[in-house]
């Protein structure tokens, strides 16, 4: 949580402000505030002038992005879990067309950061299909706000439960959104196998 407010605040939104004076020293007289400068009050979600990155649905005009966000994320943020072959593999499995293709079904969200897209999910059904954060912009809380918006359009579909097959660089974060693993799956990607882990999560929509 540190790191992502340290890196919230590194690059704020082009129009933010400071919303804190700094913290006057604690013996300092109180200061006498002009009534016409009584800052006004507060908006009703402070954070929202500091978020750097918002959460919309996929559009057309990203999809020439999505592409390198999907290849960036396997080849520098899985390298830890996977080894060249692997991410090489993992990575040629979608080209420009089959990622068009496999987008247009369900739900797909995605995250930009300025001008920049830096993250996008999909879910189809009750399958978390895909989750890709661009490294440079990892562990400030993208894949979680992806993650959480499709997991509130499940919820209104009544969905009881969701699954992924979720990669190694992904196990603990989907254990961090409420995951449990019902075991280790090799998925093959032209010949080449990877290793990832089924996981499902109880939603409670019993019907
Ligand atoms: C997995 C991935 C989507 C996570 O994206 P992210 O935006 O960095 O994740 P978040 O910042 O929302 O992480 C939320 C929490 O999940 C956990 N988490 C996320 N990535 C983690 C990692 N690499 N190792 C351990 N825990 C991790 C942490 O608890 C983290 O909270 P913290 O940063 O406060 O400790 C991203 O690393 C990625 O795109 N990886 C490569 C592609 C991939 O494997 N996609 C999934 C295919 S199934």
């Amino acid at each position: 949580m540190l790191q992502w407010l340290r890196r919230l605040f590194q690059g704020p939104a082009k129009d933010a402000t400071p919303q804190q004076a700094p913290r006057p020293e604690d013996d300092a007289p109180p200061v006498e505030t002009p009534q016409s400068e009584v800052p006004a009050p507060p908006p009703a979600d402070p954070m929202a002038p500091f978020l750097p990155f918002q959460i919309r649905p996929l559009e057309v005009a990203d999809l020439n992005r999505l592409l390198g966000v999907f290849r960036d994320a396997i080849q520098v943020g899985s390298a830890g879990e996977y080894d060249q072959q692997q991410r090489d593999a993992w990575s040629r499995g979608q080209n420009y067309d089959s990622l068009i293709s496999l987008l247009s079904e369900g739900e797909t969200v995605v995250a930009q950061w300025d001008d920049e897209l830096v993250g996008f999910a999909q879910r189809i059904a009750d399958n978390i299909n895909m989750v890709y954060v661009h490294p440079d912009s990892a562990r400030v809380g993208i894949a979680t706000l992806l993650y959480q918006h499709l997991e509130d359009s499940a919820r209104v579909e009544g969905i009881p439960s969701l699954i992924t097959h979720a990669s190694l660089t992904a196990l603990e974060f989907f254990r961090f959104m409420g995951f449990d693993s019902e075991g280790e799956e090799q998925a093959d990607r032209g010949g080449v196998n990877l290793k990832r882990h089924l996981m499902r999560k109880s939603l409670g929509n019993f019907q």
